[in-house]
């Protein structure tokens, strides 16, 4: 195992256990507990949302290409009192039907993905008409002095975080890609991880294929 992968999959899953805090957990529970029916869910990590989805699903789908991040993740699907289908892949090609799911989560991962484009015209084509898109991300500052920091850390984000960038504008991808936003919120979190939480303005939103 090289430097890199021993850090993507064995470092950075034990880092991402361990980043956050109450406030940032809450956040990830408001936006995972309206998701109801076939779920799907990108970007899974070690499964921390999975506690929060609620009665009313019937199925999830997870999709993580990480072997690390599944390695920890594993106890907490098999504690899952629905179906649960986890896939080691990423989410730019999707191995599911057109309009299969009820609705698709994410949670911090749009920041992650090498083709955001790509991988939200997936979400799109999965989800069923009216379904919903839950989303939890940071984002691109629109304050000019956060976002020049933004600029100057972003590189050394991509290397610690694995890939995550801190200057995407995932708000604009995602109406781009065809969702109807119903509801958005911009949120500063003080929890969020080093070097500042200020670096990671969130928006938390639903959105819908209409
Ligand atoms: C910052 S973590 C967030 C994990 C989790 N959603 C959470 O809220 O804790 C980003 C996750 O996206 C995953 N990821 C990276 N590229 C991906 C891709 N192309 N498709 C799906 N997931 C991806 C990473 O492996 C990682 O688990």
């Amino acid at each position: 195992m090289g430097l890199h992968s021993w850090y993507s999959e064995q470092v950075f899953p034990w880092i991402l256990e361990r980043v956050g805090g109450p406030q940032s957990h809450a956040l990830r529970a408001r936006c995972v507990a309206g998701a109801r029916g076939d779920v799907l869910e990108i970007g899974l990590g070690t499964g921390q949302s999975l506690k929060s989805y609620g009665a009313d699903v019937r199925s999830l789908a997870v999709v993580e290409p990480s072997t690390g991040m599944h390695a920890l993740a594993r106890k907490r699907l098999d504690a899952c009192a629905f179906e649960t289908q986890a896939h080691e892949l990423g989410a730019e090609c999707l191995p599911f039907d057109d309009d299969t799911f009820d609705a698709v989560v994410c949670t911090w991962t749009l920041c992650s993905v090498q083709e955001p484009n790509t991988v939200l015209s997936e979400l799109h084509r999965v989800l069923k008409r009216g379904g919903r898109f839950h989303f939890l991300e940071h984002v691109r500052s629109d304050k000019p002095k956060v976002l020049a920091w933004q600029k100057r850390i972003d590189p050394l984000q991509r290397v610690f975080a694995c890939g995550c960038t801190l200057t995407r504008d995932t708000e604009a991808l995602i109406r781009a890609s065809g969702f109807e936003v119903d509801r958005l919120e911009a949120i500063d979190c003080p929890d969020m991880p080093p070097p500042h939480p200020k670096l990671y303005p969130l928006i938390l939103g639903v959105g819908r294929k209409s």
